[in-house]
Formats: structure tokens, C-alpha cells, sequence
């Protein structure tokens, strides 16, 4: 079973400032670990407006990519790693529609926030990114490995 966990998938989700601020943090945990979903890392940061840039550099080409940067580097962000199969991609599902005005009532983003650019959550939207996150925001040794007993009901 330890072998088995370490193959699972994960994927980064952060809960932004705003969500935070807002008094989320565990509505939105509760959404992935209800789902089945394991959480193996969580930290609260600041991250300096430099990380920011780092985070989000994929997007350093767009008009809003500085105002991102400044929002996300202005309060504390709850950063995750959530392991299981398929996380990555339901992940996405569980959060909904990077515009809140178009995610479906039931995701996180439809249920709890209105404007893109105060859209309260952050997930990998692949194996890649999901990898490349993971690994700026966390050490390796940061990441626990443990049997979750529900587990073996789940998948
Ligand atoms: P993006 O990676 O496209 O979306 P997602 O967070 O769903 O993966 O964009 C990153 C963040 O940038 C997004 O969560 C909110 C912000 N953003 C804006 O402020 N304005 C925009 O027009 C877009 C597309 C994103």
C-alpha cells in the first residue's frame, strides 16, 4: 500500500488571500477531503510579490498578470498538496470556471466568489504544472506519506 501511495497522483491547490480573508479555509478543505481526496501537505505563507511572479510566470505576457502577482503576494495563502486518482483534473471540477460568473453553481468558485480576479482558489491544471507547483511550493520531505483508512473503501 505504501507503494501504491507514492505512485497516486497529486496535484497543488492554494487558497488565495481573498478566500482566506474571507474565513474559507475550511469550506474549501472540507470540499476535497469530503470528495475522498487525501491531503498530504498544507502550509500557510505569504508569498513575496517575486514568488508570485514565479508561481504564475506562465502568464507573464497578460495585461493582469502584475495585479495577480501584487494580489497574491498581499496576505496569507493556504498552500495544499491533495493526492488521489484523478485529483488533478477534478481538482479543476471541484473549483470550477476560472471566471466565477461562469463556474457552475456546486464548484467551489460558483458557490463562493463572483470576480476573476478575486476567485478565492488556485489549482495545477496538469501533470506538469501540477509537478512544477508542487515542487516550488513545498520541499519533498514536507510531503507525508500515510494510510488513510477510508482509502481502501474509496478506490
Ligand atoms: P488562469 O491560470 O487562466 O486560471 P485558473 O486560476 O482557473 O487556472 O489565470 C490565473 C488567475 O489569473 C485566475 O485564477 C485569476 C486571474 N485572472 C484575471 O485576473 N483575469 C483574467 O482575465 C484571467 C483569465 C485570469
Amino acid at each position: 500500500q505504501e507503494a501504491r501511495a507514492a505512485e497516486m497522483e497529486r496535484t497543488f491547490i492554494a487558497i488565495k488571500p481573498d478566500g482566506v480573508q474571507r474565513g474559507l479555509i475550511s469550506e474549501i478543505i472540507s470540499r476535497f477531503e469530503r470528495k475522498g481526496f487525501k491531503l498530504v501537505a498544507i502550509k500557510i505563507v505569504v508569498p513575496s510579490k517575486g514568488f508570485a511572479q514565479k508561481h504564475y510566470h506562465d502568464l507573464k505576457e497578460r495585461p493582469f498578470f502584475n495585479g495577480l502577482c501584487d494580489f497574491l503576494s498581499s496576505g496569507p495563502v493556504v498552500a495544499m498538496v491533495w493526492e488521489g486518482e484523478g485529483v488533478i483534473k477534478y481538482g479543476r471540477k471541484l473549483i470550477g470556471a476560472t471566471d466565477p460568473q461562469k463556474s457552475e453553481p456546486g464548484t467551489i468558485r460558483g458557490d463562493l466568489a463572483v470576480v476573476v480576479g478575486r476567485n478565492i482558489i488556485h489549482g495545477s491544471d496538469g501533470p506538469e504544472t501540477a509537478k512544477d507547483e508542487i515542487n516550488l511550493w513545498f520541499k519533498p520531505e514536507e510531503l507525508v506519506t500515510y494510510i488513510n483508512n477510508a482509502e481502501k473503501w474509496i478506490y
